[in-house]
């Protein structure tokens, strides 16, 4: 088996309340079934994360995450969830610094540092995502931008814990807008992304962190952006809400 199994995840970001979720499930569950060779994990608002889960109690190989933390744990911050509540709640994941959250709600670096304390602290595995604008990838500044946001929470990130860290690859010009980076545009960044990883962490253990790639992802385009070494994994918007969809990235021969 490949060093790195495939990980099929789905972001559906603010969409689907607990019986919209729980309708999902049952659908999605009904044409997919478990297997071993890869990771499907599902990200629902966190109000809806329990109706899911339930909805998922006969399938231990559906995995289940949320869409942000705040980093303290607890505290007078309306509005927030911790890291630790996500996880008491049957959350095994956390998106971390999703362009929607840098962008639409000012997220910086320095948060996202924190968060990925706070959800390794909590036990669990942060998926970082990073990605250029496509006004620093007309200026050449592509790789630069990921380098920022992605070197310092490395640094952040104890040798001990980097098998439960995952990188996701978002250009956020292809986020929404069914523009999809080229697979070897999305492979280079890929292995750029992975040798940041070589440079901080200890040659195996920066093998086997995943790198997603998301933006636009499709059942379409899905097999082919799959088929380059470098991309390990798919982080889907919008074609992650129907559960057709979804099982045809998720059933996408690895
Ligand atoms: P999209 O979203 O697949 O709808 O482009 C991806 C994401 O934002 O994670």
């Amino acid at each position: 088996m490949a060093v790195r199994r495939p990980v099929l995840a789905g972001n559906w970001k603010m969409h689907k309340d607990p019986e919209e979720a729980r309708a999902f499930i049952s659908a999605f569950a009904e044409q997919y079934a478990a297997r071993d060779d890869r990771s499907v994990i599902l990200f629902p608002p966190a109000l809806s994360l329990a109706a899911a889960r339930e909805a998922a109690s006969s399938r231990g190989d559906l995995k289940f995450g949320v869409q942000n933390i705040h980093f303290e744990a607890r505290g007078a911050y309306t509005g927030e969830i911790s890291a630790g509540m996500a996880a008491a709640a049957g959350a095994d994941y956390v998106l971390v610094g999703h362009s929607e959250r840098r962008h639409l709600f000012g997220e910086t670096v320095s948060g996202t540092i924190k968060k990925v304390e706070a959800a390794l602290g909590a036990g669990l595995s942060p998926v970082l995502c990073v990605g250029e604008t496509l006004e620093d990838r007309r200026d050449g500044r592509a790789e630069s931008v990921v380098r920022e946001q992605l070197d310092p929470v490395l640094e952040a990130v104890a040798d001990d814990a980097a098998d439960r860290l995952l990188v996701a690859y978002e250009p956020v010009w292809a986020i929404g807008t069914g523009e999809t980076a080229s697979p070897s545009d999305a492979e280079a960044m890929h292995r750029f992304v992975r040798s940041r990883l070589v440079a901080r962490f200890r040659e195996g253990a920066a093998a086997r962190i995943p790198i997603l790639y998301g933006g636009s992802v499709k059942p379409e385009n899905v097999e082919e952006l799959l088929a380059r070494p470098e991309v390990d994994g798919a982080l889907v918007g919008g074609a992650s809400l129907e559960p057709e969809s979804f099982y045809r990235i998720c059933s996408v021969a690895s």
